[in-house]
Formats: C-alpha cells, sequence, structure tokens
C-alpha cells in the first residue's frame, strides 16, 4: 500500500509525540517509507474526532502499520498521540484495524510489545491473547531490559 507524502508526514507527526524515546520503538520516515512501499503492509490513520478521512486542516491523532504474510498479519505499530488518549480513539483505530484483517481474509493477528506497556490493557480487551515471552529482548536507552511479549488474535470463522 503506497502512501502519498502527506500521510506519512502523518504518520511521523504521531509516531515523534506517541513513543517515548527511552523504549526505541518509532520508526524513522524512511523505515515508513520503506514498508509502504511493499505491497503487504497497510496503515490507517485516525482524526481526532475519530473520522478516518482528515482534511488538510486536521491533526492527525493515531495510526496504525501492519503487514501481512499469508493469512497472518502482524501490527507493527500502534499508536495515538498523547493529548488524544483516554478519549476512546485507540479503541476505535484498533477495532478498525480489527475489522480490515477479517475483512481481507486474515485467520490471525499477531503482535509483539515490550512487558507494561497499557496497550496490553486495549489488546485484552479485544481478545488478543498472550502466546510468548522473549525474556530481556528489548533494552531501552538507559541500558535495562524488558521482555517482549507475543500475542495473537484468532478469528475462529
Ligand atoms: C496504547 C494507546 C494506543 C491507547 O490509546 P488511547 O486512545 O488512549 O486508548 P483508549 O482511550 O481507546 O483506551 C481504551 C481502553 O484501554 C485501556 N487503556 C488505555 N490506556 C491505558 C493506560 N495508560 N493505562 C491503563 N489502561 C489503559 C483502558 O481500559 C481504556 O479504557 P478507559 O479509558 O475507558 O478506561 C496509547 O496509549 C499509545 O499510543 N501509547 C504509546 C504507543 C504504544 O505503546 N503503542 C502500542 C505499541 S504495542
Amino acid at each position: 500500500m503506497i502512501a502519498p507524502p502527506d500521510d506519512i508526514d502523518r504518520i511521523m507527526s504521531v509516531m515523534e509525540r506517541a513513543f517515548p524515546p527511552e523504549f526505541g520503538e518509532a520508526w524513522n520516515r524512511r523505515q515508513v517509507g520503506d514498508a509502504l512501499t511493499v505491497g503487504n503492509c497497510r496503515y490507517g490513520l485516525i482524526g481526532p474526532d475519530g473520522s478516518d478521512v482528515l482534511d488538510p486542516n486536521t491533526d492527525t491523532a493515531g495510526f496504525f502499520m501492519g503487514r501481512s504474510i499469508l493469512d497472518e498479519e502482524e501490527l507493527l505499530l500502534f499508536a495515538i498521540a498523547p493529548q488524544y488518549r483516554r478519549q476512546g480513539l485507540g479503541r476505535q483505530l484498533l477495532q478498525r484495524f480489527i475489522n480490515q484483517a477479517r475483512a481481507n481474509g486474515m485467520a490471525r493477528i499477531f503482535l509483539e510489545m515490550r512487558r507494561d506497556n497499557p496497550a496490553s490493557y486495549l489488546y485484552a480487551a479485544h481478545g488478543f491473547r498472550e502466546i510468548g515471552v522473549r525474556p530481556a529482548y528489548y533494552r531501552t536507552a538507559a541500558g535495562s531490559r524488558i521482555d517482549a511479549i507475543s500475542q495473537e488474535l484468532v478469528f475462529d470463522d
């Protein structure tokens, strides 16, 4: 899914606000652009009012990026900018990602997150379950180690 430069700007504007620098989770513009030139990657945006069609004067509240292989999709990145959090936008965007994955014929969604990320509450509420741990997988800027938790959502139908 090729993204127009304006949409990459929108993704980057959220990326720069949303990910705490100490965890090194944010991607740079080149990584985002490269991923989105590959046919199996897709993205979605959400505006402050929950809309997915953003006019040029609207701020971007959040985005997701996913990559599918056969009938499995990985949620690569998912973020809501800090000033728009706890208003239900993350829930709405995740539901949209899940609905689209299902409509695209996916059998399973997979993701990996650092242990104790508050996003786990949101994932659990949407039916994700933990399927694995990579001990001490991430290293913070301060040098400490954090486990990576793998989660999946399987579509039963
Ligand atoms: C995770 C994230 C996307 C949530 O976005 P959000 O718009 O605040 O989420 P919502 O408002 O839809 O929250 C839905 C529910 O998730 C849970 N939740 C969200 N953030 C939470 C937090 N910081 N602590 C505890 N529970 C939280 C709550 O149950 C919440 O419902 P409630 O507000 O009615 O209690 C956002 O915090 C974020 O971008 N974090 C940084 C990036 C990141 O870590 N992404 C995930 C990578 S794996």
